[in-house]
């Protein structure tokens, strides 16, 4: 079997890193080491597809865990590492912290000292060839009023404890290149959606709510904006960036899709009504409901992705109204993994699929 390169991912089991695992597989001959601790969004039944792909390898492994990840390290003998493995929804990180600062903090610094330590040992050539790209948010720069865009240049102003804690981390990965020459990269990302997204985040949460005949629940008044990027457009781009991006660059990733939380809501009911319509013959939107705010909640996020399309060629493929029929499509065709979500069996998939191997 060739293979030209071996990378790590972590956070490969998870909604973005399951769709960079199967992107990288089947468009370059790279080798996936794919580390992940399986936390609530760990999800292997995301990667049924490639699970026993000859070039996928994966491993539970907490990215705070040195030991292990130095094994990792000496076993696999990586070209890079593409990160990805946090605790990544908002809402948690307001009811409990903790868990956001051990892993995108405390794992992040962990996971560079163990990439620091194999690097070190290479010969200039591997040394200069190797990357580490860790994959961040644009909610490390605040929120936006009603214009402007948010740019690699943007201060940074965190407002809740994730992008807190993402921001740390990104300043964190800076350090360890000014002041090591670690060759890094760093990506800012808008929101993703797309198909297998936890049902947690606001459109797998709604479509599952409608579905479910269950109330649509609408923060405030439900006119904050996001910028909303299909999650291939996503894998795409951080193959592109780990590819060819330029070491201490960083690259801000948007899908020039900007909406606000009500527009995506009367979107997918109006999807639902079509592809799936209520026994009742009504419309999903009669579920809207409104509710108390997110305390903090970041008004309006917009991305200016004029560099990575200038200097690396990437631009989404997809509009918002392309990739969310193609996500309702997805959930409506794959209603068992839904049901493994929500009835917890998920968690056991792998076991349950091909015995304990993990
Ligand atoms: P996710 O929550 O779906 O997946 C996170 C993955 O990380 C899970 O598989 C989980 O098991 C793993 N993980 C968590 N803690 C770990 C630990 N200590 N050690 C090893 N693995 C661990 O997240 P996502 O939405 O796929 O986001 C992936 C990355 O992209 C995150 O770093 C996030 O901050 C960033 N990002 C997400 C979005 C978005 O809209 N979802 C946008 C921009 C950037
Ligand atoms: O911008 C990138 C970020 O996007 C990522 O870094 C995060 O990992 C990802 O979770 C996402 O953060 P948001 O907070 O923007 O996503 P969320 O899906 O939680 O919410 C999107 C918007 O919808 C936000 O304005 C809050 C609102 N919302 C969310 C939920 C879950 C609701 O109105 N009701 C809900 O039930």
């Amino acid at each position: 079997m060739h293979t030209s390169k071996t990378v790590f991912i972590t956070g490969g089991a998870g909604f973005i890193g399951s769709a960079l695992v199967c992107l990288l597989l089947r468009e370059t001959d790279w080798r996936v080491i794919n580390i992940d601790a399986l936390t609530y969004a760990g999800n292997l039944e995301s990667l049924a597809d490639v699970i026993d792909h000859p070039r996928h390898l994966f491993s539970r492994t907490d990215i705070n865990n040195r030991a292990a990840l130095d094994a990792l390290f000496r076993e696999y003998q990586p070209a890079g590492v593409i990160h990805l493995a946090a605790e990544s929804h908002v809402d948690r990180s307001i009811h409990g912290p903790g868990e956001f600062i051990k892993t995108n903090i405390e794992g992040t610094y962990t996971l560079l000292e163990a990439t620091r330590a194999w690097w070190s040992t290479l010969d200039s050539q591997a040394k200069a060839a190797f990357r580490f790209h860790h994959v961040s948010t644009d909610e490390v720069f605040g929120s936006l009023g009603t214009s402007g865009f948010f740019t690699e240049d943007s201060p940074y102003q965190p407002n809740s404890p994730y992008s807190a804690s993402k921001a740390a981390s990104d300043h964190l990965v800076r350090a360890w290149h000014h002041t090591y020459g670690l060759p890094t990269l760093i990506t800012n990302c808008s929101n993703n959606y797309g198909p297998r997204q936890f049902p947690e985040k606001l459109i797998p949460l709604m479509l599952l709510n409608a579905l479910g005949g269950k109330p649509l629940p609408i923060y405030g008044q439900g006119d904050n904006v996001r910028d909303w990027l299909y999650v291939d457009d996503h894998a795409r781009a951080l193959h592109r960036v780990f590819a060819h991006g330029l070491p201490g660059e960083i690259y801000a990733i948007g899908g020039h899709n900007e909406k606000t939380n009500l527009e995506v809501v009367d979107t997918l009911c109006a999807l639902l009504d079509e592809l799936q319509p209520r026994a009742d013959g009504r419309s999903y939107r009669e579920q809207k409901t409104f509710v108390a705010d997110r305390p903090g909640h970041d008004r309006r996020y917009a991305i200016d992705a004029g560099k990575i399309g200038r200097e690396l060629g990437w631009q989404p493929q997809e509009n918002f109204t392309s990739g969310l029929k193609k996500t309702v499509r997805w959930y409506l065709d794959h209603p068992e993994w839904t049901a493994h979500v929500i009835s917890g069996e998920y968690r056991h998939w792998l076991d349950k699929n091909y015995g304990a191997r993990t």
